[in-house]
Protein backbone atom coordinates (compact mmCIF):
# COMPACT_ATOMS: atom_id res chain seq x y z
CA UNK A 1 0.00 0.00 0.00
CA UNK A 2 1.42 3.63 -1.18
CA UNK A 3 0.93 6.45 1.77
CA UNK A 4 0.92 10.11 0.94
CA UNK A 5 0.76 11.97 4.11
CA UNK A 6 -0.80 15.29 2.16
CA UNK A 7 1.39 18.38 3.57
CA UNK A 8 -1.19 20.75 4.34
CA UNK A 9 -2.25 18.05 6.91
CA UNK A 10 -1.21 19.29 10.50
CA UNK A 11 -1.96 19.08 14.14
CA UNK A 12 -5.59 19.38 13.94
CA UNK A 13 -6.30 17.79 10.71
CA UNK A 14 -4.45 14.72 8.52
CA UNK A 15 -4.97 13.86 5.09
CA UNK A 16 -4.03 11.05 3.01
CA UNK A 17 -3.74 10.02 -0.27
CA UNK A 18 -3.99 5.82 -0.38
CA UNK A 19 -2.76 3.80 -3.28
CA UNK A 20 -3.31 -0.23 -3.41
CA UNK A 21 -4.67 -0.51 -0.46
CA UNK A 22 -4.85 -3.88 1.45
CA UNK A 23 -6.09 -4.29 4.95
CA UNK A 24 -6.57 -0.94 5.95
CA UNK A 25 -7.53 -0.69 9.40
CA UNK A 26 -9.62 2.23 10.75
CA UNK A 27 -9.96 2.47 14.36
CA UNK A 28 -11.55 6.47 15.02
CA UNK A 29 -13.74 7.61 13.16
CA UNK A 30 -12.11 8.46 9.65
CA UNK A 31 -13.84 9.60 6.66
CA UNK A 32 -12.94 7.05 3.32
CA UNK A 33 -13.73 9.20 0.12
CA UNK A 34 -13.03 6.22 -2.87
CA UNK A 35 -11.06 7.90 -5.73
CA UNK A 36 -10.45 4.76 -7.48
CA UNK A 37 -12.73 3.52 -10.49
CA UNK A 38 -14.62 0.79 -8.68
CA UNK A 39 -17.21 -0.05 -5.83
CA UNK A 40 -15.05 -0.13 -2.58
CA UNK A 41 -16.60 -2.70 -0.23
CA UNK A 42 -16.70 -1.66 3.19
CA UNK A 43 -18.37 -4.17 5.89
CA UNK A 44 -20.68 -5.93 3.16
CA UNK A 45 -21.66 -2.79 1.20
CA UNK A 46 -19.88 -1.18 -1.63
CA UNK A 47 -19.01 2.35 -1.20
CA UNK A 48 -19.13 3.66 -4.47
CA UNK A 49 -16.53 5.92 -6.79
CA UNK A 50 -16.29 9.61 -5.54
CA UNK A 51 -18.90 8.57 -2.39
CA UNK A 52 -17.71 9.05 1.01
CA UNK A 53 -18.37 8.69 4.75
CA UNK A 54 -17.47 8.21 8.18
CA UNK A 55 -16.19 4.83 8.88
CA UNK A 56 -15.15 3.32 13.00
CA UNK A 57 -13.80 -0.28 13.76
CA UNK A 58 -13.61 -1.93 10.48
CA UNK A 59 -11.25 -3.19 8.05
CA UNK A 60 -11.10 -1.61 4.06
CA UNK A 61 -9.91 -5.27 2.37
CA UNK A 62 -8.92 -3.57 -1.08
CA UNK A 63 -9.37 -0.61 -2.43
CA UNK A 64 -7.56 1.47 -5.56
CA UNK A 65 -7.39 4.89 -4.39
CA UNK A 66 -8.84 6.31 -0.96
CA UNK A 67 -8.44 9.80 0.78
CA UNK A 68 -8.35 9.00 4.35
CA UNK A 69 -9.38 12.17 6.65
CA UNK A 70 -9.38 12.62 10.40
CA UNK A 71 -9.82 15.95 12.42
CA UNK A 72 -9.71 16.70 16.10
CA UNK A 73 -11.41 17.15 18.45
CA UNK A 74 -14.79 15.95 16.44
CA UNK A 75 -16.29 16.56 13.05
CA UNK A 76 -18.88 18.87 14.33
CA UNK A 77 -19.48 21.29 17.30
CA UNK A 78 -22.30 23.70 18.40
CA UNK A 79 -19.31 26.66 19.03
CA UNK A 80 -16.41 27.55 17.08
CA UNK A 81 -14.41 25.20 15.46
CA UNK A 82 -11.33 25.01 17.61
CA UNK A 83 -8.32 25.00 16.20
CA UNK A 84 -9.82 28.23 13.69
CA UNK A 85 -7.06 30.67 14.94
CA UNK A 86 -4.45 28.16 13.39
CA UNK A 87 -6.15 27.66 10.36
CA UNK A 88 -6.30 30.78 10.02
CA UNK A 89 -2.97 31.92 10.92
CA UNK A 90 -1.73 28.55 8.56
CA UNK A 91 -3.71 29.05 5.77
CA UNK A 92 -4.29 32.02 3.13
CA UNK A 93 -7.27 34.65 2.93
CA UNK A 94 -8.76 34.41 -0.29
CA UNK A 95 -8.79 38.07 -0.83
CA UNK A 96 -4.67 37.36 -0.63
CA UNK A 97 -5.31 34.98 -2.90
CA UNK A 98 -8.05 36.41 -5.26
CA UNK A 99 -7.80 40.10 -4.64
CA UNK A 100 -11.28 40.73 -6.22
CA UNK A 101 -13.22 43.42 -4.50
CA UNK A 102 -16.19 40.68 -3.62
CA UNK A 103 -13.51 38.91 -1.53
CA UNK A 104 -12.33 41.58 0.44
CA UNK A 105 -14.32 40.76 3.92
CA UNK A 106 -15.39 37.12 3.15
CA UNK A 107 -13.74 35.45 5.94
CA UNK A 108 -12.40 32.14 3.88
CA UNK A 109 -8.95 30.38 4.15
CA UNK A 110 -7.29 28.23 1.64
CA UNK A 111 -4.16 25.82 2.75
CA UNK A 112 -1.46 24.81 0.66
CA UNK A 113 -2.20 22.63 -1.87
CA UNK A 114 -0.45 19.44 -2.96
CA UNK A 115 -0.85 16.74 -5.62
CA UNK A 116 -1.22 12.97 -5.80
CA UNK A 117 -1.27 10.79 -8.71
CA UNK A 118 -3.74 12.90 -10.70
CA UNK A 119 -5.50 15.00 -8.66
CA UNK A 120 -4.55 18.30 -6.46
CA UNK A 121 -6.05 18.55 -3.00
CA UNK A 122 -6.34 21.47 -0.69
CA UNK A 123 -8.37 22.09 2.31
CA UNK A 124 -10.81 25.41 2.91
CA UNK A 125 -11.89 27.17 6.12
CA UNK A 126 -14.79 29.44 6.32
CA UNK A 127 -16.23 31.03 9.43
CA UNK A 128 -20.07 30.89 10.63
CA UNK A 129 -22.20 32.31 8.28
CA UNK A 130 -19.69 33.11 5.51
CA UNK A 131 -21.06 33.39 2.21
CA UNK A 132 -18.14 32.29 0.02
CA UNK A 133 -19.42 33.78 -3.17
CA UNK A 134 -20.74 32.74 -6.45
CA UNK A 135 -18.26 31.75 -9.42
CA UNK A 136 -17.89 29.43 -11.88
CA UNK A 137 -15.01 27.45 -13.56
CA UNK A 138 -13.50 26.43 -17.13
CA UNK A 139 -14.76 23.56 -18.25
CA UNK A 140 -11.31 21.33 -17.89
CA UNK A 141 -11.48 22.17 -13.93
CA UNK A 142 -13.31 19.55 -12.33
CA UNK A 143 -13.77 19.91 -8.62
CA UNK A 144 -15.54 17.92 -6.03
CA UNK A 145 -15.61 19.00 -2.14
CA UNK A 146 -15.85 16.44 0.83
CA UNK A 147 -17.54 18.32 3.69
CA UNK A 148 -14.49 17.54 6.55
CA UNK A 149 -16.09 19.63 9.56
CA UNK A 150 -19.51 21.77 10.72
CA UNK A 151 -22.30 22.06 8.65
CA UNK A 152 -22.70 24.21 4.92
CA UNK A 153 -24.56 23.67 1.69
CA UNK A 154 -23.13 24.18 -2.26
CA UNK A 155 -25.32 26.36 -4.11
CA UNK A 156 -26.84 26.65 -7.28
CA UNK A 157 -27.87 29.38 -9.40
CA UNK A 158 -29.04 30.51 -12.45
CA UNK A 159 -26.98 33.98 -13.19
CA UNK A 160 -24.62 35.31 -10.87
CA UNK A 161 -26.89 36.62 -8.44
CA UNK A 162 -28.39 35.69 -5.23
CA UNK A 163 -32.08 35.57 -6.12
CA UNK A 164 -31.38 33.31 -8.79
CA UNK A 165 -30.63 30.24 -6.49
CA UNK A 166 -31.90 27.17 -8.09
CA UNK A 167 -30.43 23.84 -5.82
CA UNK A 168 -29.03 23.56 -2.94
CA UNK A 169 -26.80 20.83 -1.64
CA UNK A 170 -26.36 20.45 2.39
CA UNK A 171 -22.47 19.28 3.35
CA UNK A 172 -22.76 17.50 6.62
CA UNK A 173 -19.07 15.49 7.85
CA UNK A 174 -18.30 13.05 5.78
CA UNK A 175 -20.08 13.44 2.38
CA UNK A 176 -18.90 14.27 -0.84
CA UNK A 177 -21.22 16.45 -3.46
CA UNK A 178 -21.76 14.86 -6.73
CA UNK A 179 -20.14 16.80 -9.82
CA UNK A 180 -21.55 20.18 -10.58
CA UNK A 181 -20.21 20.19 -14.21
CA UNK A 182 -21.89 18.26 -16.66
CA UNK A 183 -20.57 15.77 -19.08
CA UNK A 184 -19.12 18.59 -21.13
CA UNK A 185 -17.41 20.19 -18.45
CA UNK A 186 -19.91 22.92 -18.50
CA UNK A 187 -19.89 24.53 -14.52
CA UNK A 188 -23.29 26.32 -13.19
CA UNK A 189 -22.76 29.33 -10.98
CA UNK A 190 -22.42 28.33 -7.83
CA UNK A 191 -21.20 28.65 -4.38
CA UNK A 192 -20.28 27.82 -0.56
CA UNK A 193 -22.32 28.88 2.10
CA UNK A 194 -21.16 28.11 5.98
CA UNK A 195 -23.79 27.69 8.29
CA UNK A 196 -21.19 26.83 10.83
CA UNK A 197 -17.48 26.66 10.80
CA UNK A 198 -16.22 24.64 7.98
CA UNK A 199 -13.34 22.57 6.90
CA UNK A 200 -13.79 21.43 3.37
CA UNK A 201 -11.53 18.88 1.03
CA UNK A 202 -11.28 19.88 -2.75
CA UNK A 203 -10.15 17.72 -5.11
CA UNK A 204 -9.21 18.76 -8.56
CA UNK A 205 -9.17 16.31 -11.58
CA UNK A 206 -12.05 14.61 -11.06
CA UNK A 207 -13.93 12.06 -13.63
CA UNK A 208 -16.21 13.80 -16.56
CA UNK A 209 -18.55 10.91 -15.16
CA UNK A 210 -18.84 9.79 -11.44
CA UNK A 211 -21.72 7.07 -10.92
FE1 LIG B 1 -16.28 26.10 -7.39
Amino acid sequence: MKRKLLKFSGPFIKVQYLEDVTDYDIKTRTILLNIGENPVLIAGKALKPWHSSIFANTTVPKAQKLVSITIKPDYISQKSFKYAAQAKKKWTRIYKLYPLQKFKNTNLWRSDTDKAGRFIFYLWFASAGTDCRIHKHPNDFKEIHTQIFGVGRMQKFHENKQSSIYQEVFMSPGYTHEPFYNAKGKYPWHAYYADTDCIWLAIEGAPSRVS
